[in-house]
Parts: C-alpha cells; structure tokens; sequence
C-alpha cells in the first residue's frame, strides 16, 4: 500500500481582497505558503508522490518558485486545477488514476492555504484512512452556536457534538474516485466537498483531532494571524 499526496491550489482567492498575487502566493516571513505546505508535507516523508492541482494561469510561476525554494520535485507532479476545488480533487485523482495507483492506497487531500499542518495530523491522516477508509480532520468549536433564520435565533445545537472539518480529507483511493466518478449530474450541482460525496453515497467519515493552528487562509484577518502562528509554528 502507498501514499499520496494531493495539494489544492486551484483557487484565486477572491475573498482576500485586493491583494497582489492569489492567496497561496502571498508571503509569511518571505516563504510563499504554498512551499511551506510543500516542505511539510514533503518532511514527513509519508508520500510517494504529490500532486499540486495549480490555477492554468500560476503554473509557470509555481515551477519558478519551486526552483527558487530547491524543492526536491523528484516526488512532486503539477497538474491543472478544476473550476471548484471539487474539480481540482477531480483532476488530480483522474492524474493518479492514469498512473497506475491502487485501489487500497492512500490519498491525503490537502489545501495549499494551510501550510501549518503538524507532522502529526498528517501521519493520523494516513494511519486512520488504512483503518476506516474515509478520515477527516476536525477542531471543536469554541463559540456558541447559533441557527438564526430571519433575523431570529431558532436553535442553540448541543456544541460538544459540533465540530470545524479541516483539511486534510483522506480516502483509499478507489473509495473516493469511484464516488466522485458515480455522482450524477443533479449531485453534482449541489456537492461541492467530499464530506457531501461520502454523505451522498453513505460512506462513514471517521474523524480524528486536528490542530487549532491549521487555519486556513481564507481573508486578510486570517493572514495576519497565520504571521503570528508562524513563529509558533517552526519551533515545533
Ligand atoms: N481550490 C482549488 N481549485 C479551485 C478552487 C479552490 O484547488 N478551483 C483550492 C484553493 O486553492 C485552496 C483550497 O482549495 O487551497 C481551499 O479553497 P478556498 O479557500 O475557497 O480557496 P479559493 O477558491 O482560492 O478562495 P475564494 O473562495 O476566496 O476565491
């Protein structure tokens, strides 16, 4: 059995707002975060390959940068993304698919825009997904939930049975390619994760804990706190 990796950087990131480059390129302590996400995942030297699904128009600049940063590509493939990170997941397994991987091997779905993922969420990743199958990360919340329709608070759900779903989203890989191959065109227009897919197709998802500092970098809220996480992050 062996393990993939998939990186997610398909995206523009629109709610970053004006920014110079799409989110994944911005800088943290002058490392893009997408080669931080790539020297992590490339640290735990779990995977036999990576696949980084990239925007068709930033292929070129990511093989720039991953020249300039001396990233060992000898296990990297760059493959274009899909119109929706669903797509770019499409893409990428569709990649895997046409080299030849098995049915049982392991496939960690990760976004490029976390690059704090720890050693240890990504081994859970692996060992929990030969266990069950189909794993997701997840952080409990730390608010009070509220389901407010109309202007009106309607339900406060028990929180201790709430949780955030992180990346990484981990499958065998027949599990996952042949749901995504199997959903049908009405499916399609309302699934846009592979949380719906499994729901879709009655497939368990087991959780495990992932770690509060794997935000994702969606807003510039979210930048200024992954500046701050970053000297955290790298004594670990
Ligand atoms: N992603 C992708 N392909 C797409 C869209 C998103 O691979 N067509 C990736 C993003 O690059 C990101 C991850 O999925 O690493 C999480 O998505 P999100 O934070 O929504 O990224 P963006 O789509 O770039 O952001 P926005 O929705 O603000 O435009």
């Amino acid at each position: 059995m062996k393990n993939y990796g998939i990186i997610l950087a398909g995206g523009t990131g629109s709610r970053m707002g004006e920014v110079k480059l799409p989110k994944q390129f911005l800088e943290i302590n002058n490392t893009p975060i997408i080669i931080l996400t790539i020297k992590q995942l490339l640290k735990s030297n779990l995977f036999d390959l990576i696949c980084i699904a990239i925007h068709p128009d930033w292929v070129k600049y990511l093989g720039e940068l991953l020249v300039n940063y001396s990233i060992d590509k000898s296990k990297i493939s760059v493959i274009e993304g899909g119109s929706d990170r669903l797509g770019s997941i499409e893409n990428a397994l569709d990649f895997f698919k046409s080299n030849q991987v098995n049915d049982d091997d392991i496939i960690v779905i990760h976004d490029a825009v976390r690059p704090f993922i720890s050693q240890e969420i990504l081994k859970s990743a692996v060992e929990e997904t030969s266990k069950y199958g189909a794993t997701v990360a997840i952080t409990p919340v730390k608010d009070t939930m509220i389901y407010s329709e109309n202007g009106v608070a309607t339900q406060m759900p028990d929180r201790s049975k709430i949780f955030h779903g992180q990346a990484p989203d981990s499958f065998k890989f027949g599990l996952i390619y042949n749901s995504i191959k199997s959903l049908t065109e009405d499916e399609r227009k309302y699934i846009t994760g592979t949380a719906q897919i499994c729901q879709a197709k009655g497939i368990e998802i087991h959780t495990y804990p992932g770690d509060e500092k794997n935000i994702k970098i969606t807003t510039i809220v979210d930048l200024f706190l992954a500046k701050a996480i970053y000297g955290e992050f790298i004594k670990e």
